[in-house]
């Protein structure tokens, strides 16, 4: 794993913009995987910033989201697919038909779910995949005990990521129990993965993910048998890391050419 820590949520969202622009310029059809929630906002402005400023060309991406609940219909203004239109899909060129967010009002779920993995397929895979880390260990909705080779599925939240998300409903009691995500399997099959976390709050999973034992019981953890993931973290979200020193050394040494 390869761990950047910068100064604030912010530089986190520029440094993370770099790395989507790079993988975007190295593909003629971009595969983007997209996540949700407070962390990836920086990262969602930059890219509109670029696209509106210089240029940045998302015509020939598509786009797969990590999840959505299940129960909303697609309009609900707390539905996944309206989080992306507002925070990034009005404001870019990517074509309608090319973005794909689970269906979280599916009649058969299973079938859409299987749907879902079929699509990433075609599409020949996913070049980067944005990642976000809940306070309980979770990447997409894959919550501790989770098998680190599921596919993209139903899961149930735990009360814990209910309590995280209700900022966004007004109550707990309105944050649906059931959500479609994709596997911890089908996150690793990602050809490169990028994983954000800001704010003091997300310390002790940050650590647990990076430098703690590979187990379902923090599923982000999984992550250590990604050939390229990229961590990228602001202070506070680093500050539980024993090996910040580490990290930062090996960084700064970088060759020129190798930094994104
Ligand atoms: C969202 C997702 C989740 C979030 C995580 C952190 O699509 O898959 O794993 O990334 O819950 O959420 P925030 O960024 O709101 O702290």
């Amino acid at each position: 794993m390869e761990v950047i820590i910068q100064p604030n949520a912010e530089a986190v969202g520029r440094y993370a913009a770099r790395v989507v622009t790079r993988v975007m310029r190295g593909r003629l059809a971009p595969v983007l995987g997209l996540a949700t929630g407070t962390t990836p906002l920086p990262l969602y402005q930059e890219l509109i910033r670029l696209h509106r400023e210089e240029a940045l060309d998302f015509g020939a991406c598509s786009t797969f989201n990590l999840d959505e609940y299940v129960g909303l219909p697609a309009r609900h203004p707390q539905s996944y697919r309206s989080f992306m239109q507002e925070h990034l899909l009005s404001r870019i060129n990517v074509p309608p038909e090319r973005v794909h967010i689970p269906d979280g009002m599916a009649e058969d779920i299973a079938t859409a779910c299987a749907d879902y993995e079929e699509a990433i397929r075609k599409a020949d895979g996913i070049d980067v995949q944005v990642l976000g880390i809940g306070t309980s260990g979770h990447i997409g909705f894959n919550e501790p005990t989770s098998s680190l080779r599921s596919r993209t599925r139903i899961k149930t939240l735990t009360d814990r990521t209910r309590r995280d998300n209700a900022r966004f409903f007004g109550t707990e009691e309105d944050v649906p129990h059931h959500v479609i995500t994709m596997g911890i399997g089908t996150i690793l099959d990602s050809r490169r993965c990028l994983m954000l976390a800001t704010g003091a709050g997300k310390a002790p999973a940050v650590a647990a993910m990076i430098e703690g034992p590979l187990t379902a019981m923090c599923p982000a953890s999984a992550l250590q048998m990604h050939p390229q993931v990229t961590v990228v973290l602001d202070e506070a979200a680093a500050s539980a890391l024993t090996h910040g020193s580490y990290y930062r050394w090996v960084y700064e040494n970088k060759p020129a050419w190798q930094r994104d």
